[in-house]
């Protein structure tokens, strides 16, 4: 065999994963390669949040191996795979409803173990709605700034890879449309990002490429302009 490809930073292989004795995830694999926009669409149920999971260590997969930069991370303390730089920006957007904008980026800082380029500066830049809400307690922003707050504070941890779990999950279409912007722009300064979502425009105007999870399998995988071009093959897929 020879080495013609670069190594992906994350290669998900034959996953199987299980809440006690009810089987959720049936051998999905993925690769995600640096720079890359990975989405993993699919309806409700399907397994896109169990698969994040099991990358980041809550639930330790019952099969199958998880290779971030070639070394298999299945079965690793979410802590561990946060230092080896796996950021996770999770559904219901964990964020300190006591504290402000601020403390809860500063929370952050002083949390993260990796160095990088980000600090508080530096996703103030990235989202310049923040700075403006510095003072804000958490509790009191709308759920775009709470979206972007839990994208920033993972951020301060300087990941490598990204996963974001649903991040235009019961927001408005002016505000997903904000944040698509944003995350364009997290993509452009070099982030590799693996998306789950629903959502099948917001993915498609941002992924690269595609994975369509189906009960716990991988049921088709392309470049996202396929799905975008072929309206068929999105309805045969996605049934919408
Ligand atoms: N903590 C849990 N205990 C038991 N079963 C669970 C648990 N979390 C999820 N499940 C089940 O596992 C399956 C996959 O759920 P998962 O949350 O991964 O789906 P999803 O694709 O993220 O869906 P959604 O789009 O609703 O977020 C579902 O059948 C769900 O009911
Ligand atoms: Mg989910």
């Amino acid at each position: 065999m020879t080495m013609t490809h670069q190594e992906p930073l994350l290669a998900i292989e034959d996953l199987h994963a299980a809440y006690g004795l009810s089987r959720v995830l049936f051998g999905v694999s993925l690769q995600v390669d640096a720079g890359e926009c990975v989405c993993l669409l699919g309806r409700n149920g399907v397994g896109k949040t169990t698969t994040m999971r099991s990358v980041m260590g809550f639930l330790p997969p019952t099969g199958g191996r998880i290779l971030w930069k070639g070394t298999n991370i299945a079965g690793w303390s979410p802590h561990r795979v946060a230092r080896a730089g796996i950021g996770f920006v999770p559904e219901d957007r964990r964020i300190f409803a006591e504290l402000t904008v601020w403390e809860n980026l500063d929370v952050a800082a002083r949390a993260a173990k990796r160095d990088g380029k980000w600090t508080i500066k530096a996703v103030y830049e990235l989202f310049p709605i923040l700075p403006e809400l510095r003072g804000r307690r958490g509790g009191f922003l709308s759920g775009g700034e709470q979206q972007m707050l839990t994208i920033a504070r993972t951020l301060m941890g300087n990941p490598e890879l990204l996963l974001l779990d649903e991040p235009s999950e019961g927001l408005a279409p002016l505000v997903v449309e904000a944040l698509l912007v944003h995350i364009r722009a997290l993509k452009k300064q070099g982030m590799t990002i693996l998306l789950a979502e629903q959502g099948v425009d917001f993915s498609l105007a941002l992924a690269d490429r595609v994975y369509v999870l189906e009960k716990g399998t991988i049921r088709y995988t392309g470049p996202a302009g396929e799905l975008r071009d072929d309206q068929k093959l999105r309805n045969h897929l996605l049934s919408l």
